[in-house]
């Protein structure tokens, strides 16, 4: 099998699109292409250029009941009105009642990969298709092979891409990946493997695509799962999403307000905020999260402080942090309710390092009494781990 990736650098919108054109058009036409949709800004703009290259193109978008939902509104209807010639893929009724009560987060990423592959798989062969498109990313590229993109070639090998992981072999990038799954397709096609976030964005805009999709926070593969703690169950699901919703959206506002829009770039370069979310658990404080020791995922426990606020003191202690994963600052601590919460928001260029976004506390306790006035919540905290020492999700 093949893997032919666009190898180009970004000038202008125009300039990219052209480029990316003649690449589909090189490789795609007459072919029959399957595109899965994830929701975000990197897929969307591999399935948009597909469509302005006019290549025959199958988009699915598979829903398995762990997305997020956005202002009451669930990711399948977004991507719906967006493109509406996508095919729902509805897994919910099998998918979760097999990851419920799973507590292993490598197994709960496992299950995703696997349920992702079988119903990828079955719609190539359904539909006969010929290639398989992914939103595959520059920052995606150089982590796995630990060379840059200018040192691959537009085409190659799968063999040739496995010897080249294995010479720059990286544990903690690599193990949670969606790791290359080889499906029956003549090749693998990647119109978007040289471009970063920023320029992603840019491109949406230029396509005319609403500012919603443009400031699209990035999501993980795993979903909610990845930002519950423990076992996923019916109960803290739909709490997660209703308090992910909250810090999300209240966040979002909170940007539009101060700067017109949902996301700036700050003055580090980094697309401010990159992530936001809540991360649920019925005991945080004696739980075991994920931070990173010499770039390795290592599990820890959390640390909680209450202190007078003060950012960059704070941040400079939760940076050097040692024997803990991270440094959780205490917001609301209430007696009832069933769940603490840990607000994350970050500001990153591409995931690999993100350092902690700086909200004023009084916002940050107006988010927490909303949490709070949800009878399912007993604590909040804000996460003052920048990334290293912390990692961005918990699981
Ligand atoms: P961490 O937690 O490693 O996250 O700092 C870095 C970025 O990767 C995303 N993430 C994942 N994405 N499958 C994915 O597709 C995964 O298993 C996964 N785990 C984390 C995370 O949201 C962040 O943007």
């Amino acid at each position: 099998m093949l893997n032919h990736r666009l190898i180009t650098s970004f000038t202008t919108p125009e300039q990219f699109i052209n480029d990316a054109i003649r690449f589909l058009k090189k490789h795609a036409k007459d072919k029959k292409v399957f595109c899965a949709l994830s929701g975000g800004i990197d897929s969307s703009t591999a399935y948009l250029l597909l469509k302005k290259a006019n290549i025959d193109t199958i988009p699915i978008f598979i829903d398995h009941g762990l997305m997020r939902i956005i202002r009451s509104k669930e990711e399948r209807e977004y991507i719906k009105q967006l493109f509406p010639k996508v095919k729902i893929i509805d897994i919910r009724d099998k998918f979760l009642p097999k990851i419920y009560g799973e507590e292993d987060a490598e197994k709960k990423r496992m299950l995703f990969k696997n349920a992702y592959s079988k119903i990828i798989s079955k719609v190539i062969e359904d539909e006969d298709c010929d290639l398989l498109a992914d939103g595959t990313i520059l920052p995606d590229i150089e982590e796995s092979f630990g060379v840059e993109i200018n040192d691959l070639k537009e085409t190659m090998s799968l063999k040739e891409e496995q010897n080249l992981m294995e010479k720059h072999k990286d544990g903690f990038i690599k193990s949670q990946h969606n790791l290359a799954i080889a499906y029956d397709v003549e090749a693998t096609i990647q119109p978007v493997a040289s471009l970063t976030k920023d320029e992603i964005r840019e491109l949406l805009k230029d396509l005319d695509m609403p500012q919603e999709l443009v400031y699209r926070k990035a999501f993980p593969g795993p979903a909610l799962a990845a930002r519950i703690i423990g076992a996923v169950t019916e109960e803290n699901l739909s709490v997660e999403k209703k308090v992910h919703d909250i810090v999300e959206s209240s966040i979002e506002d909170y940007y539009i307000k101060k700067y017109g829009e949902p996301m700036i770039i700050n003055n580090l370069g980094e697309q401010e905020p990159f992530q936001v979310f809540a991360a649920i658990s019925k005991e945080i404080l004696n739980t075991k999260v994920t931070g990173m020791i010499e770039g390795k995922r290592s599990y820890e426990f959390p640390l909680a402080i209450k202190a007078k606020w003060d950012y960059d003191n704070l941040i400079t202690l939760a940076s050097t942090i040692k024997c803990f994963s991270r440094v959780l600052y205490e917001l609301e601590v209430s007696l009832n309710g069933k769940f603490d919460i840990a607000i994350r928001c970050i500001n990153s260029i591409d995931a690999r390092t993100a350092s902690v976004t700086k909200l004023p506390i009084s916002f940050l306790h107006e988010i927490a009494s909303k949490l709070l006035a949800l009878e399912e919540i007993k604590s909040v905290y804000y996460d003052i781990t920048p990334k290293p020492p912390g990692t961005i999700e918990y699981v």
